[in-house]
């Protein structure tokens, strides 16, 4: 990947080639549409590839769907179809979507298809051949209820590690750890909430644990994003255990173990061993070779930062372990959130990438350089509208486009045809050092830094063609103004060629603008220090539209309203689920009903218990003395709002523990979220209920 700059004696840059790199994005999982946090995968991995083809380098950009997994089941379920139907709507989408905002794979495939299915058996039966693989009896939940066992997404509980609520197999809310099966501390069925039974089953786990030393010495020489490399050494360096690589379900690669007709592969399994299976149904097609990519060359992943620990734990050890070569770098985003909150359909935080950007007549390139030059890749990005019209307004129509409309435009007027006169060396010069800085912060994936050498290139120029004003020069000093125009020309084309990679779409208006009847897509990087040829200009246009201040507000009360939806759409399943609670069957008598001591307690101190998301600590006055009570209560009621309240109590309930801390007794609240039992009037702390 280490490239040397050689300037050449007509000072145009020449490039080493590097090694052949397949460049890969990770693969969106089909079973949500596309949003704008997706795209912070895809589109600076599609800016690197184009940028580095530019500069003559030999890439294959590989990408497909994620179809296995139990959230795709989950979804099939509820709209009564097949996860393969779902799988191909979802699929389809993602691939239009991408063509819409200029991403192009050379394959986008599908993790079910069945290239995937044979590399994933031939890899996992590697792994059992050299006996990296072994069967043990673990502990998974079971939901009595449902009576079926629950696999990752069907599960839900607290994470053992940060105690934030996680579903599955992962930590979502919290410190986004991957969870293991049986992990996830007290579990409740995800599907109707009821608390999940451990019951035994076998499976099969990847010795994970043996491959410390081999990535302890491996992650350090890992390139890409030091995000990547420095969270992967710190999990490593604190505890890696071995890994399940099986499931119980029926949509899946079926695990390679003979008798094991019940299992399969788990999904983080074969679903990064699609970015080889990819290459090879590209290679295929193409009459390539995929081992040029995978044994010889380079690979390159990008994602973002909640899949690092795949990435760059189990990834590597799986490829090491199966004789191949481990990814060369990995590239990692921090994540896309709104008002810092993580993008979450059911909370209505969300930005789809059709809906509420293309469908309202959005430029997908407005998208691409926003996400690129916001932040630095590794920070996490929080969207809002009011920056996004901000940057598009100041960088691209007040500088850049601007500065290329004023020299075109000048020249038709000032000039009937190009002036004919030389480029002065100062022009390439700055144009050359442009070159250089961009490329340094390509390859060393400062997305941010590189998009803004681009536009300090344009602002050179709108300041130079500014300070020399050839509209005001006098028809004597004709030649002057033709100087000028001309090195403005030579500017707009270095701008317009180092702009391509991201935003393809306008760099060719902006192409034929400059009088070229060819792709600009075509031409090396380079090209910027050939001096301008064209004779004529072509038609000249605004290059961008402003985003005006009503348009803003628009797609910010789409957003808004629909936060407001989903949170009515929230309370309503809530109250319908209360009222349509069956009733027990089981009766009791007067004596039960007095045998549970109930007073009221006065609220003189509460704060969540560390470490969680759900409990609070009361100590509640009930009359005689104040009770520690622990109660999960949390997400409706914060701690200021509880102290003070009288609440009902009972008094008698034997004490018990919840994560350590010892709760003696318990209050009453209703529904979901909950709803406090509080008395009407008010009454001493420890008054009997009856
Ligand atoms: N299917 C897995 C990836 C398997 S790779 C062998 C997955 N799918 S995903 O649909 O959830 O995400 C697809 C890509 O988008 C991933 O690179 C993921 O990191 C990225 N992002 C999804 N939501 C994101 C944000 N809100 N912000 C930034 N990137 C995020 O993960
Ligand atoms: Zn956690």
């Amino acid at each position: 990947m280490v490239k040397t700059l050689i300037p050449s004696p007509h000072q145009i840059l020449i490039t080493m080639t590097s090694k052949p790199t397949v460049v890969t994005c990770g693969l969106p999982y089909t079973n949500g549409l596309c949003h704008l946090g997706h795209l912070r995968t895809y589109i600076p991995g599609d800016f690197y590839v184009r940028y580095l083809r530019h500069l003559g380098d030999d890439i294959v950009f590989i990408c497909g769907s994620d179809n296995h997994g139990t959230p795709i089941v989950v979804t099939a379920e509820a709209e009564h179809t097949t996860p393969r139907a779902v799988s191909e709507f979802y699929h389809a989408h993602f691939a239009e979507v991408f063509e819409e905002m200029g991403i192009c794979f050379d394959r986008f495939g599908m993790t079910d298809d069945p290239a995937n299915h044979e590399r994933t058996i031939s890899i996992v039966k590697t792994l059992i051949e050299r006996g990296y693989i072994y069967k043990k009896t673990i502990q998974q939940s079971y939901c009595p209820s449902c009576s079926r066992y629950l696999p990752d997404r069907y599960v839900e509980g607290a994470c053992p590690h940060c105690g934030k609520h996680a579903r599955g197999d992962e930590c979502d809310q919290g410190c986004g750890r991957h969870l293991e099966p049986g992990e996830i501390q007290d579990p409740v069925c995800a599907t109707c909430g009821t608390k999940a039974e451990l019951r035994e089953q076998k499976h099969y786990y990847f010795r994970l644990s043996e491959f410390r030393n081999y990535l302890l010495e491996y992650l350090p020489t890992l390139g890409g994003t030091i995000s990547a490399r420095n969270y992967a050494l710190g999990w490593v360096k604190n505890e890696l255990k071995d890994w399940c690589i099986t499931r119980m379900m029926n949509w899946g690669v079926a695990f390679p173990a003979p008798g094991q007709d019940d299992l399969v592969t788990y999904v983080w399994v074969d679903a990064p061993i699609g970015y080889i299976s990819f290459t090879e149904e590209w290679a295929k097609a193409s009459g390539n070779s995929w081992q040029k990519y995978w044994c010889e060359g380079d690979r390159v992943h990008f994602i973002g930062s909640d899949i690092i620990y795949h990435h760059c734990v189990f990834w590597p050890a799986m490829l090491y372990s199966a004789g191949y070569q481990p990814p060369s770098a990995v590239v990692a985003s921090g994540m896309v959130t709104i008002d810092g909150q993580k993008f979450s359909k059911s909370r209505g935080n969300v930005v789809w990438t059709r809906e509420d950007y293309l469908e309202k007549g959005l430029p997908a390139d407005y998208l691409r350089y926003y996400l690129l030059s916001y932040t630095n890749h590794t920070r996490d990005l929080d969207f809002s509208w009011k920056e996004f019209a901000t940057r598009i307004n100041n960088e691209l129509v007040n500088t850049f486009g601007n500065f290329a409309n004023r020299s075109m435009t000048l020249v038709r007027t000032k000039f009937s045809e190009v002036p004919n006169v030389p480029v002065e060396q100062s022009i390439f010069d700055e144009i050359a050092k442009t070159l250089a800085s961009v490329e340094m912060e390509v390859r060393s994936f400062e997305f941010k830094a590189a998009v803004d050498g681009i536009l300090l290139l344009a602002g050179f120029g709108n300041s130079y063609i500014s300070n020399a004003a050839p509209w005001k020069l006098a028809k004597e000093e004709t030649q002057t103004a033709a100087r000028v125009l001309k090195n403005s020309l030579q500017i707009v084309k270095a701008c317009a060629l180092l702009i391509q990679p991201v935003m393809p779409e306008s760099a060719q208006r902006l192409w034929a603008m400059l009088g070229y009847t060819d792709a600009v897509a075509d031409h090396p990087i380079a090209d910027a220090m050939v001096p301008f040829e064209n004779t004529t200009l072509g038609d000249v246009k605004p290059l961008f539209v402003r985003i005006e201040d009503g348009q803003r507000e628009e797609l910010e009360a789409t957003l808004a309203k629909r936060a407001v939806g989903a949170q009515n759409k929230a309370t309503e399943r809530s109250t319908m689920e209360t009222e349509i609670e069956p009733f027990s069957a089981e009766m009791v008598t007067i004596d039960d009903v007095a045998k549970l001591d109930l007073r009221v307690g006065l609220v003189v101190k509460a704060e969540t218990v560390p470490k969680t998301e759900k409990l609070l600590r009361l100590q509640v006055d009930v009359g005689k003395e104040v009770r520690q009570i622990v109660s999960s209560i949390a997400r409706d009621y914060t701690p200021e709002e509880m102290v003070g309240k009288k609440i009902v109590v009972i008094v008698n309930l034997k004490p018990a523990k919840f994560r350590g801390e010892e709760s003696n007794g318990m209050l009453f609240a209703a529904g979901e979220p909950a709803s406090l039992l509080i008395p009407l009037r008010d009454v001493k702390p420890g008054t009997r209920v009856h």
